[in-house]
């Protein structure tokens, strides 16, 4: 499963590309202007991530009428060879999916909630479905039943949309992600450096370097 990193935030993305931990970002409106501040520059924060992260970085459309989505999409498109439109999943959003594709633009449908939603995005050729796990589950909906169901249309029909699980809360969603089949989980920083921990891997290094140390000095070749 590829991982990609749902944040804008410059130093979380250096931080995860340079451990060599990740395969693309993700960004929305949210995250982006929350990073951008009063003073910041989101388009500029866009440029500086895609030149960070040679993977796929995608940047949401906030328009919402088809037209003006596919203005704004071709506009974020030019930002970098590697930038993917995000487009919501209401029926401009397709719309303008349908038109992005055609021309070789690479778009992830996002706001998806249910699996009739996705059998239309992948009809509508987009490069990737977002499924928005934790906000199911924050409406007593099990997020994880979506991402197994529309893994079992796309493979039934031969869909190529990727499936990438979003809305990421803990790394029990990513294991479980992984096991429904996701091609791709956006997870926030803090869940990806989670993944890492095990307290027995700090046990076990704690005791071989203090087994270690009781190596007379010269005989500690390394
Ligand atoms: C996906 O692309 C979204 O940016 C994100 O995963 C939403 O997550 P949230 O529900 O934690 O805001």
């Amino acid at each position: 499963m590829k991982i990609f990193l749902d944040t804008a935030e410059l130093t979380e993305i250096r931080r995860a590309e340079e451990a060599g931990l990740i395969d693309g970002v993700t960004t929305n409106p949210t995250l982006l202007s929350r990073s951008a501040g009063v003073d910041g520059d989101p388009r500029a924060i866009l440029e500086e991530i895609c030149a960070t992260v040679p993977g796929p970085v995608s940047a949401e459309v906030v328009a919402t009428d088809a037209d003006s989505m596919v203005r704004e999409g071709k506009k974020l498109a030019k930002i970098a060879d590697n930038i993917v439109v995000k487009a919501p999943l209401t029926e401009d959003g397709l719309v303008a999916c349908r038109r992005f594709r055609a021309e070789g633009i690479k778009v992830n449908v996002t706001l998806c909630f249910s699996p009739t939603q996705a059998l239309l995005a992948a009809k509508a050729d987009a490069t990737y479905i977002s499924p928005f796990i934790g906000r199911l589950d924050d409406v007593s909906t099990d997020g994880m039943d979506l991402i197994r169901q529309i893994r079992l249309i796309y493979d039934s029909y031969g869909f190529e949309t990727q499936i990438l699980a979003a809305s990421i809360r803990h790394p029990q969603h990513v294991v479980e992600s992984a096991l429904a089949g996701a091609d791709a989980g956006t997870l926030p920083a803090k869940v990806l450096w989670q993944l890492l921990k095990h307290p027995l891997t700090d046990h076990g290094l704690a005791a071989f370097l203090a087994d270690w140390e009781k190596l007379p000095e010269g005989r500690r070749v390394i």
